[in-house]
């Protein structure tokens, strides 16, 4: 493999970058070492590359930085954190931040979810969540109940546990068989095109659950996992009564429902939880992103006090009730940016500005309908994501898509041929306009 290196076009005085030595995660490495796209700042709505030119992050990063990036607020709380407390072990200690954003999280959560507990990131959360639905049924004498239903098109990040419930082919096919007795219902995507909002057909297709109940037994089920709005696929919606059909199902059959957030958490959906736009409450829900404004890395998984006090009353005095936890599980400095993360979106009412800016950004982004390329749409709330045609090899086109989006001053997140577009709830319409033009401008060229 050759050598590749970058001059900093703002530091052409220092020696080269070299490309070599760092392996990136999610990336075509060599396609990208070949032409790298290097961010060196960013501020609000803005990303800016070493030429200075700037460039809309229409993704929010990737779905975290809804506040607008570089925020002064959270950066200074953890600079203030790591003078004064820089860690503490998280197990058999304490810090009074951890207890605080707990606080300030259920504050936000529907129902009884009640019960954090703090991990680092997504996929983190993913596997503490499953962890937690094993512990729910051993704790009552359920032993059997240890699969876990899916769905086709899920993400729920990269650990091993998350990459058993993948409905991502690419993810899982070079891992081996991973964790066993994990089932997948359909996807909810249908034939229907550039459907607004919730879709009308589709609830049925939460009947898989029942066809797995009646062909494993629920005695052997433990939960049912489900990102609300399926997001790293493509925005898949959920179909109208679908979400609710689940719930019932797995409250006939004592199966927990997870909703894995870690996208829609946070505003995303114009609600703090999508739980809540959608008028479903989960057992438990995971975390993360939004939750620091990417500002540090941190998770969380939401657990009912009845699930959490299942495990708690099932375990001897003095006990440890739960056997997992990270290094870094509620770090001061992630705490310390989550505090400062919540007071932002509180103070700003930004949760209630995403939802008032919705039906704008969804105007602008089903417009796009009839561009060169554009296949479908989808959307809700501040997220949407729109198709491009196959040029033949999947993702191609989705890939070559970011790359030239980029390169005119914008930056969204692409899955194969489905490109993403979640804006940070401090943008205005003047902002969504020029997103909205700089794509169709691109897709038009492409
Ligand atoms: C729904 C969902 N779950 C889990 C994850 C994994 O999160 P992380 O990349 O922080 O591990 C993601 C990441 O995009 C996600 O969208």
């Amino acid at each position: 493999m050759g050598h590749s290196e970058f001059i900093l076009r703002n530091q052409p005085a220092q020696k080269p970058l070299s490309l070599d030595e760092l392996w990136m995660p999610f990336t075509p490495n060599r396609d990208f070492k070949s032409d790298p796209r290097i961010v060196v700042r960013a501020e609000g709505l803005y990303y800016y590359n070493d030429r200075g030119d700037k460039i809309i992050d229409a993704s929010s990063g990737l779905f975290c930085v809804a506040a607008g990036h570089c925020r002064k607020e959270i950066a200074e709380a953890v600079h203030k954190q790591l003078q004064e407390l820089d860690f503490v072990a998280p197990f058999l200690r304490a810090q009074p931040k951890s207890f605080e954003l707990a606080s300030r999280i259920a504050e936000l959560t529907p129902g009884d979810l009640n019960r954090i507990f703090f991990v680092n990131s997504g996929s983190e959360a993913v596997d503490t969540a499953m962890k937690v639905a094993l512990a729910y049924h051993q704790a009552r004498g359920q032993t059997g109940r240890t699969m876990f239903v899916s769905r086709e098109r899920a993400y729920h990040g990269v650990n091993f546990g998350g990459v058993a419930l993948s409905g991502i082919v690419n993810n899982r096919r070079r891992y081996g068989p991973g964790v066993a007795g994990v089932v997948h219902m359909r996807h909810t995507q249908l034939d229907d095109r550039y459907t607004q909002g919730q879709p009308e057909r589709g609830a049925e297709l939460a009947d898989d659950l029942l066809r797995f109940v009646n062909l494993y037994g629920a005695e052997n089920i433990a939960a049912c996992f489900v990102e609300p709005i399926a997001g790293s696929t493509g925005c898949l919606v959920p179909p109208k009564g679908y979400l609710e059909r689940l719930r019932q199902i797995c409250d006939q059959h004592d199966i927990l429902l997870v909703f894995d957030e870690v996208i829609t958490g946070f505003g995303r959906t114009g609600q703090p939880f999508a739980a809540q736009s959608f008028g479903v409450t989960p057992d438990i829900m995971t975390m993360a992103k939004a939750l620091t404004n990417a500002a540090q890395p941190m998770g969380a998984v939401a657990v009912s006090e009845r699930v959490h006090d299942s495990i708690m009353s099932a375990a001897q005095e003095g006990a440890i009730e739960f056997f997992h936890g990270y290094t870094y599980s509620g770090h001061p400095a992630a705490c310390a940016a989550g505090l400062a993360t919540l007071d932002i979106y509180r103070d700003e009412g930004l949760f209630e500005r995403a939802r008032e800016l919705a039906p704008y950004f969804q105007r602008a982004m089903f417009s796009l309908k009839g561009t060169k390329n554009v296949t479908d749409v989808r959307g809700y709330g501040l997220f949407a994501a729109f198709d491009v045609e196959s040029d033949g090899a999947p993702g191609r086109r989705g890939n070559l898509l970011q790359k030239k989006l980029f390169d005119n001053g914008l930056n969204l997140k692409n899955t194969g041929d489905s490109a993403l577009v979640a804006p940070p709830f401090i943008a205005e319409r003047k902002d969504i306009d020029e997103i909205h033009d700089k794509l169709e401008r691109t897709l038009a060229a492409l």
